[in-house]
């Protein structure tokens, strides 16, 4: 690797902030601020259970994965129409391009909103406009990936996927999320392989709260390229080797796992371990809205919890775009960015 230069404590914000990097890892309906709930509520006439844009922040405080996603599923209940979906990602994308996001790889929950006769079109056709504007005024590249809800059928997961197919050219692979306890990879495995056939990336959240067991699953059944979360492979040695000799990305989202109590406290975060065993990690933001931070607030509290370094900085953004789905030209170009960009930094101004 090339030298990095020394940057203080002090000054190391600002190059995390500054630094071009790739998210991977953004559920767009986890980036619905309380504002727009109460604004998209007005415009559209739904009844909030929350009294004010405070008393539904103040209702953040979550015990678990399945408490925040009830709150979260109840915020989408506001998107209905087309331009909610593009105000809603036309909102983040202004974030994540503010935040140097150079490309950003975003999940969508379509069965959330199909299930209240909210058609797949809408929703996508919203987000896609969204994606296309941030593309000709920020110059950002961002593509999308709906996910299948893991705690629906897997008859339902192929109902979506069919009316996903019309809309083929507007994103490129699937997910898959939701409640991850009790309901492990291995459900969905008929309807990954088909994804794959149809040529599709496929990635998993994996190891958030769920065992290793389940990682492993992601991997071997649904052939998944990259594992959301991912940090309880900790816990089995030999799947640690595995990911780094197989470079299988983690995209870690370590806000998310504070507020969601994978760990108690970002001092006590795995991630500096699962770089350190050589795994391709990358830090990202889950659900800004709900988890208090988008990335470079998870970049910045992170560094400052573990003590990290700009080697490190310069590392987990190299592998934001190792990791991502763009061709070998593009990741090469913004690898070669990345570079420039520390090669840039003097070591003490
Ligand atoms: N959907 C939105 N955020 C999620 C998370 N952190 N885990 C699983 N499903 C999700
Ligand atoms: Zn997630």
């Amino acid at each position: 690797m090339f030298k990095i230069p020394h940057i203080t404590p002090r000054r190391l914000p600002s190059v995390l902030r500054r630094m071009p990097k790739a998210e991977l890892h953004i559920h767009i309906e986890g980036s619905l601020e309380p504002e727009l709930i109460f604004r998209l509520a007005e415009r559209n006439q739904v009844k909030l259970p929350h009294a004010s844009v405070e008393a539904l922040r103040a209702a953040y405080d979550f015990q678990d994965l399945q408490s925040f996603l009830d709150l979260y599923y109840a915020g989408a209940s506001v998107l209905l129409h087309e331009q909610d979906f593009f105000d809603l990602a036309w909102a983040y994308l202004q974030k994540a391009a503010a935040d140097n996001v150079v490309h950003a790889e975003i999940f969508f929950d379509p069965q959330t909103h199909t299930a209240r006769g909210v058609p797949f079109e809408t929703v996508i056709k919203g987000l896609h406009h969204a994606c296309q504007r941030a593309h000709q005024e920020f110059g950002l590249s961002a593509k999308l990936i709906p996910c299948f809800l893991r705690h629906l059928s897997e008859e339902d997961a192929f109902a979506m996927l069919e009316a996903a197919m019309p809309f083929r050219h507007h994103f490129i692979g699937v997910g898959l999320d939701s409640s991850e306890l009790g309901h492990p990879p291995a459900k969905f495995e008929r309807v990954f392989a088909h994804c794959r056939e149809l040529g599709l990336h496929v990635v998993a959240h994996a190891g958030e709260e769920g065992p290793p067991e389940y990682i492993r699953e992601a991997l071997d059944l649904l052939k998944a390229e990259r594992i959301d979360h991912g940090v309880q492979a900790v816990h089995d040695p030999a799947l640690m080797r595995r990911l780094a000799e197989q470079r299988v990305p983690l995209t870690v989202c370590p806000l998310s796992n504070i507020k969601l109590r994978v760990f108690p406290t970002l001092a006590r975060h795995n991630l500096k371990s699962l770089l350190d065993a050589g795994l391709c990690v990358t830090v990202n933001s889950d659900d800004p809205a709900y988890f208090g931070g988008y990335v470079n607030d998870n970049y910045v509290e992170l560094f400052a919890a573990l003590g990290l370094d700009a080697r490190q900085a310069y590392q987990l953004a190299f592998n934001s775009f190792e990791a991502s789905f763009a061709d070998a030209a593009t990741k090469r170009a913004w690898q070669h960015g990345l570079k420039a960009f520390f090669e840039g930094l003097r070591e003490h101004d």
